[in-house]
């Protein structure tokens, strides 16, 4: 079938697609919106169900992890919000997100066959090049999630990026010279993040589930073990990456003992000093 350059969503057969997951019936789309996540957050907070799945074909302000933007122009990428109400501690978010990268990696080798790298927490890259992030929001008291927004942003049709950009960023068509419909995207997605978060939120299955996700995130991403790195939190730190924690933070040995990475993400140092 000849690919549409527009490539257009069709709601009625993602629907079709989700059937056995909570996001069926609940997909909201967009031709533009400021952010999906920022509307998912204020719809979480008037009370939308949970699974509400908030999607565009353009974000006019696009937000990234700290005070970062994410780049959305109309017809490029997959920008899309998941809300959801998981009965976990706080303190276990970590497992959602890491999962949620591990979730759009899978999305991305059904889809187009080609299999990416991780960086944590949840960048997803192609060498050195990123093209999907993760922002994960959330409203919550000390001991009880009252709702939480789930990010995504996949560089999809992109053949170029601005300057700024095209060092550091990279998308699906650039990797392989030909388009993939968004729509294929967004439905092994949401299928694959429904099982990551079947298995983390049901109490009796939530321990293997987070061994499994150590395990898978040691096999599938260069940046858990043996790579130098700049850690990019307020006091900024370098060291070797030394794998994660029980609690899924990334550990990183440094000359003055053994460091866990709580915030910030981490940049490769090797090729900025040439070595
Ligand atoms: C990052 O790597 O900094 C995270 C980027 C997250 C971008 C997605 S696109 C859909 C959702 N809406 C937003 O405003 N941001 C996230």
């Amino acid at each position: 079938m000849q690919f549409d350059p527009e490539d257009p969503f069709n709601i009625a057969e993602l629907d079709r697609g989700l059937i056995e997951t909570p996001f069926a019936g609940k997909l909201h789309f967009f031709p533009s919106i400021h952010s999906t996540n920022t509307y998912a957050m204020q719809q979480a907070e008037a009370g939308a169900p949970e699974g509400t799945v908030y999607f565009a074909d353009e974000q006019t302000a696009g937000r990234g992890r700290g005070a970062h933007k994410w780049s959305s122009p109309p017809g490029s990428g997959l920008y899309v919000s998941i809300l959801l109400r998981p009965g976990i501690p706080p303190a276990d978010v970590l497992w959602l997100s890491l999962a949620a990268g591990l979730a759009v990696r899978d999305a991305v080798m059904q889809v187009t066959s080609l299999a990416c790298d991780l960086r944590w927490p949840n960048d997803l890259l192609f060498g050195p090049r990123k093209f999907c992030g993760i922002l994960t929001e959330l409203n919550a008291e000390v001991t009880r999630i009252r709702h939480l927004v789930i990010g995504i942003g996949i560089n999809v049709h992109q053949r170029q990026f601005p300057s700024e950009l095209s060092q550091i960023a990279t998308s699906l068509q650039i990797e392989t010279g030909r388009a993939w419909p968004r729509q294929d995207l967004l439905t092994a997605l949401l299928q694959s993040l429904h099982r990551e978060v079947i298995t983390l939120t049901d109490f009796t299955q939530s321990e293997a589930a987070k061994q499994s996700i150590l395990c898978r995130l040691e096999k599938a991403s260069s940046w858990v073990r043996g790579k130098q790195v700049r850690v990019e939190e307020t006091d900024g730190f370098e060291g070797v990456t030394e794998g994660l924690d029980t609690r899924g933070f990334l550990q990183v040995r440094t000359p003055h003992g053994l460091r866990t990475v709580f915030s910030g993400g981490v940049r490769e140092t090797r090729n900025v000093r040439g070595k």
